[in-house]
């Protein structure tokens, strides 16, 4: 019986390579701790020989370093603009299948890489599923280290935002400015109320100078593949 939290996260990573991965394709590697078990369910079906020619394109260097291990084919999006499928985690997913994602801080490359993918494919336990955006933990904005302080003031100016009670904090770790792959630095927007408007807030977020991207990917999974206490179970847009 399927009962750890690591085993939630294994059995849906492990099932969204067998169900949407086959030899030849080009596939988007996704960051996390739940995109971790594709990866390595895809290594270990490429080292034995069950899919071949297959080549893929990580979305952080923490991916990469893992893709790496396994001996899987890397490229990049400037060879291979378009993928079959690309397969992530993410940090809440609603009704929709719109997504809050980059907690792990590598919204940039993911969101590159996935708006290309023919197919997106979301794996998370039942904790991640909310009735609207913003409400469990960071929206994350990428932003650029120069005047950081200037754009985080706008991002708390967002019409969209108004209402939500929104406040802000320069992300951190190990009491250091937490510094991306693509050596930004991260603004991550609290809400006390779910953001009403997605798009607006979308449109509100990337038209910000300053701002490099943002956590909401809305309009992009196909499916989602939820694993909790009673099975996992499928959800297609
Ligand atoms: C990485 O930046 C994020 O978008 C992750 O995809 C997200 O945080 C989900 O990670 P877990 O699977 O570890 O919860």
């Amino acid at each position: 019986q399927v009962t750890s939290t690591e085993e939630l996260k294994k059995a849906v990573g492990y099932k969204a390579v067998d169900d949407h991965i086959q030899s030849g394709m080009v596939v988007g590697l996704g960051t996390g701790s739940t995109a971790y078990y594709a990866v390595e369910r895809l290594g270990q079906k490429i080292k034995n020989g069950q899919v071949v020619d297959i080549v893929a394109i990580p979305t952080s260097t923490k991916t990469e370093q893992q893709a790496k291990s396994w001996g899987i084919p890397l490229v990049t999006l400037d060879t291979h603009p378009a993928l079959d499928v690309a397969i992530d985690g993410a940090d809440e997913v609603d009704s929709q299948l719109n997504l809050v994602k980059g907690r792990g801080g590598a919204l940039l490359r993911e969101k590159m890489v996935e708006v290309e993918a023919r197919k997106l494919v979301i794996i998370v336990d039942e904790s991640k599923l909310v009735s609207g955006l913003g409400i469990t933990g960071a929206m994350p904005v990428e932003v650029t280290p120069f005047c950081w302080k200037r754009t985080m003031r706008r991002l708390l100016d967002i019409e969209a935002f108004q209402g939500c009670q929104v406040s802000a904090k320069l992300r951190q770790e190990n009491d250091q400015i937490y510094i991306t792959d693509n050596h930004n630095y991260i603004v991550d927007l609290f809400f006390q109320k779910p953001i009403p408007d997605l798009m607006l807030a979308a449109r509100q977020l990337i038209d910000i100078v300053g701002v490099v991207e943002h956590g909401l990917f809305l309009n992009m999974a196909d499916i989602c593949i939820v694993s909790g206490k009673d099975g996992i179970r499928v959800i297609e847009k």
